[in-house]
Order: structure tokens, then sequence, then C-alpha cells
């Protein structure tokens, strides 16, 4: 409505010049002239085509107003909805999809969307009105001058469309080239270290060289095909113009037409352009979004496999592994195979096996970032899917082998996000990790800010960052997968400590392809390609021959 009362004002404005300019010719041609009478007439007309203005002006701003401000507002629902969409699915799907592509989705497909609804329908809307009204109008003045006139529109709308189409596959794939640079920056930066050690930095140059000059001789060309859009638009319009004065013109030597008329028909014209010249962009638009819009559905449609129960409560932490199997979505051949295990709550448990056989899957099953192919997999009797993911949370933590931090704070990477709990807890699982030392030497001790805007931490720092992390959630079954591997002997042996004597009630599970002696493993258990191949105690296990023993006695010569 807006759209239509504010191309209303603007349509009747050609009128009251094509008035106000018959006037003043006619004033011209009169003998005895008034001229109080005459300055009143144009006070008048100036003053109501200004008026005009100012209501076409208003509703304008109540037409942007309503329909920008509600697209923002879609906008801002959609990347929310994604993003959260995004956090409640399983990791499988962040294996499959690469993470530009998430990001696209989130930034710049709900950005077209955005355009769709609010520009695109307005201009649309708009458009579509005022070119309605413009032609009635003509038509209503002179039909057979407003045949002529607009002749030449149709043919500019033509080209603009083949030229816009011209562009848009230009700045597709200015955008690939665009985003090829980006990867090949990021690739090189965060590889520096190598590029240099290597000496490729010559190489890596003319690479980049190739890609930069690719990217300018597509940009070239864009400039080329948009060179040539203004004056081609100039020219019809132009001409469009010069058809309405000429054959305007000779109407008013016939005495059908007036001057003001004229004046009233250019004036036209000059609204039909902007009409005329942006239907293509918009079809553009429309269709960009709608590919848009089908991308982030292709998202929203994935579901999560992994679905949460509601026990609330478990009463012990026994836990028991029922004849599990598993296979990663879209193998063929399992990575676990028909594994029977108990782990009594409290106690140690060593997962031990070179690297590939399957720890990390194992431990990944019990915080169900995977769900068993087959069998069951409970504590104290109620299976994983039955609990709530709180429950599950609480009860179990992980630290993972490459040992993640955010680019945040470090007392904000140990507790994450950030929670209420003292600076005194902090520390407390941050001693229990054997890093609190080392923190209270950086900078700013607690407070250093960690990664692209901090300082970079060793992969054993990481590592025991990560261990604190999983400590602060105070878990019942603490998990430690590989979590050592980058940790000196000295480091180690204190680690060993604290969870032998300080966390002696927790279940701690523990992967590793090395023999840690200093933690006193109630169990151990030999995993070679997906099966359980030997179990025991580390006394019973050096004197079986296997993995284990080789290993052992390498390790006493
Ligand atoms: N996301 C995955 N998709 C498919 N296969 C995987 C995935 N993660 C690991 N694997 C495969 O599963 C096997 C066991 O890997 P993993 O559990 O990481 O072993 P470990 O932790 O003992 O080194 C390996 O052969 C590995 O290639
Ligand atoms: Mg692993």
């Amino acid at each position: 409505m807006f759209v239509i009362i504010s191309n209303y004002f603007q349509i009747l404005q050609p009128q009251e010049v094509r008035k106000s300019l018959d006037t003043i010719i006619a004033f011209l041609q009169e003998k005895n002239r008034n001229e109080t009478e005459f300055y009143e007439n144009l006070f008048y007309f100036g003053m109501v085509i200004l008026g005009y203005a100012l209501l076409m002006g208003l509703f304008m701003f109540f037409m942007r107003q309503t329909i920008i401000v509600m697209s923002r507002e879609i906008e801002y629902d959609l990347r929310e909805d994604i993003f959260k969409h995004y956090t409640t699915l399983d990791p499988h799907f962040f294996k499959e999809n690469k993470t530009g592509d998430m990001m696209a989705r989130i930034v710049e497909d709900v950005s077209k969307v955005r355009m769709y609804l609010g520009p695109a329908i307005m201009y649309a809307v708009n458009i579509l009105t005022l070119t309605l009204m413009t032609v009635y109008s003509m038509f209503s003045v002179n039909a057979k001058l407003a045949f002529w006139s607009l002749l030449p529109l149709p043919l500019l709308s033509i080209t603009i469309y083949f030229i816009s189409d011209i562009i848009n596959k230009q700045s597709t794939k200015i955008q690939k080239q665009l985003s090829n640079l980006n990867n090949i920056t990021q690739e090189v930066f965060s590889g520096i270290r190598v590029v240099k050690s290597y000496t490729r930095e010559r190489e890596i140059s003319k690479y980049f060289d190739k890609a930069t000059e690719h990217y300018r001789f597509l940009n070239l060309e864009l400039a080329r095909t948009d060179s040539f859009f203004s004056p081609l638009m100039f020219f019809i319009i132009g001409s469009s113009t010069l058809l309405t004065i000429y054959l305007g013109g000779l109407e008013v030597m016939a005495g059908r037409f007036t001057t003001g008329n004229i004046a009233e028909f250019i004036l036209y014209i000059g609204k039909l352009t902007w009409p005329v010249t942006s239907a293509g962009w918009i079809a553009s638009l429309i269709q960009q979004a709608a590919a848009s819009q089908k991308r982030i559905n292709e998202f929203m449609n994935v579901k999560s496999t992994i679905k949460f129960g509601k026990v609330q409560e478990i009463k012990n932490r026994d836990i028991v592994l029922d004849h599990v199997s598993f296979t990663y979505p879209g193998k063929t051949s399992p990575t676990l195979i028909d594994l029977n295990l108990k782990i009594p709550s409290g106690t140690k448990l060593a997962i031990f096996g070179r690297t590939g056989s399957g720890k990390t899957t194992l431990v990944d099953l019990l915080v169900r970032q995977y769900d068993p192919s087959e069998g069951k997999i409970m504590i104290g009797g109620i299976e994983l899917s039955e609990m709530s993911n709180e429950v599950l949370r609480k009860t179990i933590a992980i630290a993972p082998q490459d040992g993640f931090l955010f680019s945040e704070k470090v007392k904000n990477n140990i507790i994450y996000p950030s929670s209420t709990r003292s600076q005194e807890n902090i520390e407390q699982f941050a001693k229990q990790a054997s890093i609190h030392e080392e923190i209270l030497q950086l900078p700013n001790g607690y407070d250093t800010m960690i990664g692209e805007r901090g300082v970079t931490l060793s992969g054993g720092q990481k590592q025991r960052i990560g261990i604190a992390r999983a400590l602060s959630v105070a878990p019942k079954v603490l998990i430690l997968d590989d979590s050592l591997s980058a940790v000196d002997a000295k480091t180690e042996f204190a680690i060993s400590q604290t969870l032998n004597e300080e966390l002696y009630d927790q279940t701690l599970i523990c992967c590793t392809h090395r023999i840690y002696q200093n933690i006193k493993f109630d169990n151990i258990i030999v995993l070679d390609g997906g099966k359980i191949v030997q179990e025991g105690t580390h006394e019973q296990l050096i004197n079986e021959p296997g993995f284990y023993q080789n290993l052992w006695q390498s390790t006493q010569n």
C-alpha cells in the first residue's frame, strides 16, 4: 500500500509541471499581462509539486521502514536458526561438509535471501506499480505519442537482461577466483614454517602470482562489460526522449498537444528509466535467492542421528559394552568389531593399541559422537541413548589428543564457556593437570590470550589445558585420548600421581600407544584392528606373548 501511495504522488508531479509550463506560455502570449496573478499561480504550482514530493518521500520512508526492517529481522532469525541447527548436528555432518560451505550458508546465502525479502520484493512491487501508473497516464494524455515514445524501452529491457546475464556470470567467476585466492593465502600462511624451511617462497609466490593474474583478468573483463552498459542505456533512453520531442513537436504544431505536454512526457520517460533498467537486476536477485534458499534447506533438512533420551539420574557408573560393533557412515568394513567390556566404577582402564587400531573411535562412542552400529553401551544399566545430554556430559568428560583451544583467555579455555567458578577452582584444575606453573609464566597468567590474537602454546601445553578442561566438569568418568602423548616424562609422572591419588574414585579410561607404568591401571585391553585381542593387568600382559609384551621388552633394553 505504501508503495502504491508513494508512486501515486510521484505520478502527479509531471501533470503539475505541465500545467505550470502551459500557464507560463499562456502568460507570455497574453497582451495585457496580470503579473500578480501569474506569480501567485507559479507559487501555487511550486508548492503543489513540493508537497507531492514530500508526500511521496514520506510514504517511501514508510515503505522502506516496513519492508527493509522486516527483511533484516528475518535475516537475523534465519541466521540464528541455521547456526542453532548446526550445533545440533552430529560430528559426521561436520566431517562430510566443508567449513567453507557451512559458512557460506550462514553468511552469503542468508544475505541473498534477505535481498529477496527486502529490496527485491520492494523494488518489484515498486517498478510494477510505477510502470503501470506511468504508462496509463501517458496513454490517457496521448495514445499515439505514448506508443512511439515507449517503443525503444522494451529494447532497453531486453539488452539489459542479456548484459546483466553476462555480468552475473562474470561476477560469479570473480567470486570463485577470490575465494580461491583466499584459500591459497590462508594455506600458505598457516603452513609458513614448512614453506620457509623448504625454501619454497619463490614457487609459492609464482603460484600466487598466477592466481592474482587470473583474478585481474576476470575483473578487467567485467569492467569492459560494465563500461558498455551505461552508454548503451543512455543511448536508448536518449532516443526515446528524442522521439518524444520530435513527434510531440509535430502534435503541438497540429494543435493536439501543448508544450507542457512535452515536458510532462519527458518526465514520464525519466520515471520509467529506472524500472526498465532494474527489472533484470531484480529478476537475478530473485533467482539467486531461490538458489540460496534451496542450499539452506538442504542443510536444514539434515537431522542429527544422535537423539538424547530423558533419563536424568543414573545409579552407578559401571560401564558395560555389550557386543559393540561400529562402522563409520559411508564405510563398508567395520572399525570396531564385537567388543565386550566391563569397566567397574572407580577403576582405571588403559586402551592400548597402535595408531589406527580404533581407540579414538571407541571413546567417541562412549561420549556419543557416534552411536554403535550394533550392540549396546550402558552406564549403570542404562543405555547411553536413553540418557539426557546433560547427564551424559556431566558423567563423562574427554580430553582429546589434539587439545583444541579457542582464541580466548587461558582461564576461559579451562572453563568453557566462562562460568561463575572462582579463580581458585580454575587453578585447582590447572594444578591437577600440571599446567598451573606454566600458565603463571605467561605474560598475563590466566588472562593471557591464546591463539591468533595471543600466545601460541606447545602441543603438550595444549593437551594439558585440555585435561584441565575435562577435569573442570568434575566428571565421574574421565577419558584421556592419547592426551599425554606430547607431555614430557617429568610432567607425565606428576599427572600420573594426581590420577592415582587425588582422582582415585573417578573412573579413568586412558587411550595410549605407550606403556604408562606410573598410572596404576586395574585393567588393560589391547586393541588391534578394532578387536580386543588381549586383556589383563600389566603383570599379566608382559608375560603373555603379543604386542604389549614386545613393546615392553623393547623399552627394557
Ligand atoms: N571419521 C572417520 N570416518 C571414517 N573412518 C575413520 C574416521 N575416523 C577414523 N577412521 C578410521 O578408523 C580407524 C580407527 O581410527 P582411530 O579410532 O582414530 O584409531 P586410533 O585412535 O587408535 O589411532 C582408522 O582406520 C581410521 O582411518
Ligand atoms: Mg586416536
